[in-house]
């Protein structure tokens, strides 16, 4: 798997308006690092669950909290990273090789998901101690 690049939060266009703020994201902006292949969004999530719980062998993803906020956990088989989403206009870049859950949802929140790959669930690894083995941290 390739880990070369980290995650990081990534600052989105602003347009501001005092009919309501745009924000927009599209293939060639600096802050894209792939082709998005597809998107797709969670929402109506219960309070105390948690999201994901797998990581991507090729796949890249940004997420954006649309609406509301939600925590993401990231672990790249050594330690946890911790990002509280809460703006419409920022993003959380993952790329390949990272497991990532989703929780601390708040009522109403909509976490979207650009992808860089149409939906495989050959990329996913579901399972940790899969993960650890191919993250080579458990040689
Ligand atoms: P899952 O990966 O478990 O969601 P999350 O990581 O957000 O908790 O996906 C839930 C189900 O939805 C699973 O059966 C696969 C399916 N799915 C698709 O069919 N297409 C998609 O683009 C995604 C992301 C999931």
């Amino acid at each position: 798997m390739e880990k070369s690049l980290n995650p990081a939060i990534v600052e989105l266009p602003r347009i501001y308006d005092p009919r309501g703020n745009l924000t927009f994201i599209q293939t060639g902006d600096s802050q894209l690092p792939f082709r998005i292949e597809r998107v797709f969004w969670t929402y109506d999530v219960p309070a105390g669950e948690t999201r994901g719980g797998h990581a991507h062998i090729e796949g890249q993803e940004i997420l954006v909290a649309t609406s509301g906020s939600f925590r993401v956990n990231i672990f790249d088989g050594r330690s946890w990273r911790h990002f509280i989403l809460n703006r419409p206009y920022q993003g959380l870049y993952i790329p390949a090789g990272y497991w990532r859950t989703m929780d601390d949802f708040s009522s109403g929140s909509v976490c979207m998901v650009l992808a860089s790959t149409i939906y495989d669930e050959d990329d996913y690894i579901r399972d940790m101690d899969r993960f650890l083995k191919i993250s080579g941290v458990d040689e």
